[in-house]
């Protein structure tokens, strides 16, 4: 089977990789030709664990190229994996997929089916088969078939190849019997539905892991000021399979690429159509409460950050990947440096991209030990093993004040006790006040 796909995202060469790493043979798509000639060598331009690897070994299988034409005249199955960021108004922008569904139309030489994996409001797949019919160059078949993905950054290819389930969305079965053939090799539960439903599959997922973090982030705000201890309650709930034990670790709020685009545009799409997702709009607004929880934190101690020494531990939305979307330190950071903070900040991967948002005003370090040498206070943003593996002494040691404002909870509160540092974390009591330190 001849597949190409649309896009070499984290979306799109993910499923291309993998899709050559089951068999198939692919030609990955891209405007951009620095990029195709970096796939071209065998160079991942994203970091995803376990990524490049794949992509070297079935190089065989693989094309990269600028020329969607040569790609798209006979494939069997071309899968849309372009980008959908969001727009101002929290919907989503579909230009990348309309721009992609026209080139396909004004290439296709032979019956094909055209399989949407970028996250599109529900709907969306009718719309680009209609672009795609009326922009039709040659006399051809086409089918559009919607097919989530659900994979996480930092392990892409493990969700892909051990896919927890495979949803296609078609409206007629013998899309659906294609894209079975494409996917026999993966061994993961396939779902045959509507389109609609496909789409709609995805964006509840995504919603309701968003919430699931929302609610445990408000369990904790309120463990806080009871005084229980949110990662007791969050073990306790996770032993009814029920609930389940996954999505429940409390901290400054969701980021990334996908939760909090999703939550928006679906909200968004219900609000279209005159009915208000209130369970949705609850998990977006806490989401953009906690994010700011540490800086809130930080006034117990100081009426403002203004010449202070302030380390931050982690600039990236999460550990294993280098992106920096809907990150906590890109709203935190802003605030210290208005503040008037000398800001020094930590990250195994994420420096580079954040250097490029802000070149100046920080001191980017490349241990944790210089970033913590003299700050008054310490933020941690992401939960790289780096920082949950660091002897706990160094922060005593190296800090002029050992404040630890903690937004991912990666010490056990026993861990900490003997370390003679005030620790701050989410949903726990806080170890140690400057009058005990001070005794
Ligand atoms: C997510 C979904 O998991 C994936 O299925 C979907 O296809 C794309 O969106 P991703 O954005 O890569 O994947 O990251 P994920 O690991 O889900 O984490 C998202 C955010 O939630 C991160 O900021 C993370 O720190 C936060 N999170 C996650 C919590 O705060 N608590 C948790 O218990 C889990």
């Amino acid at each position: 089977m001849k597949i190409a796909v649309a896009g070499t995202g984290y979306v799109g060469l993910v499923t291309g990789v993998c899709l050559a790493e089951m068999g198939h043979s692919v030609f990955c798509v891209d405007i951009d030709e620095g990029k195709v000639a970096l796939m071209s060598s065998g160079i991942s331009p994203i970091y995803e664990p376990g990524l490049e690897e794949i992509m070297v070994k079935n190089m065989d299988k693989l094309n990269f190229t600028t020329n969607y034409k040569e790609a798209y005249k006979d494939a069997d199955v071309i899968f849309i994996g372009v980008g959908t960021p969001e727009k101002h108004d929290g919907s989503a922008n579909l230009c990348y997929v309309y721009s992609a569904a026209e080139q396909i139309a004004e290439s296709i030489e032979k019956d094909c089916v055209i399989v949407v994996k970028s996250t599109v409001p529900i709907g969306t797949n009718d719309k680009i088969e209609d672009i795609i019919k009326t922009k039709l160059v040659h006399n051809v078949n086409v089918s559009v078939a919607s097919n989530p993905e659900f994979l996480s950054q930092g392990t892409a290819v493990r969700d892909t190849l051990h896919a927890s389930r495979i949803v296609i969305g078609v409206e007629d079965s013998s899309a659906g019997e294609v894209l079975k053939e494409v996917y026999k090799n993966f061994g993961a539960p396939i779902l045959v539905t509507n389109r609609k439903s496909a789409e709609m599959i995805k964006y509840a997922s995504n919603d309701f892991l968003a919430l699931k973090i929302s609610f445990i982030n408000e369990i904790a705000n309120l463990c806080e000021i009871i005084g229980a201890n949110v990662d007791d309650v969050a073990i306790g709930m996770g032993y009814d399979n029920r609930i389940g034990n996954r999505f429940l670790n409390s901290g400054i709020g969701y980021g990334g690429s996908c939760f909090p685009k999703d939550t928006k545009a679906l909200h968004w799409l219900a609000n279209f159509h005159d009915y208000e997702l209130k369970t949705i709009k609850a998990a977006i607004d806490v989401n953009e409460n906690q994010k700011l929880k540490l800086i809130k934190k930080s006034r117990k101690y100081f009426d403002s950050l203004k010449g202070l020494n302030v380390a931050v531990l982690g600039l990236t939305f999460k550990p294993g990947t280098d992106d920096l979307r809907e990150a906590p330190s890109l709203v935190n950071i802003p605030i210290m440096l208005e503040d008037g903070a000398k800001v020094k900040a930590w990250d195994p991967v994420g420096i580079n991209s954040f250097q490029k948002l802000h070149p100046d005003n920080i001191t980017y370090c490349y241990t944790i030990e210089d970033t913590l040498k003299d700050a008054d206070v310490c933020f941690i943003f992401t939960e790289w093993d780096e920082v949950k593996d660091l002897d706990l002494s160094k922060y005593s040691k190296l800090m002029k004040n050992p404040i630890i404002l903690d937004g991912r909870n990666c010490y056990s509160l026993t861990s900490v006790k003997n370390a003679n540092i005030i620790y701050d974390s989410i949903g726990r009591e806080t170890i140690n006040s400057l009058e005990t330190l001070l005794v």
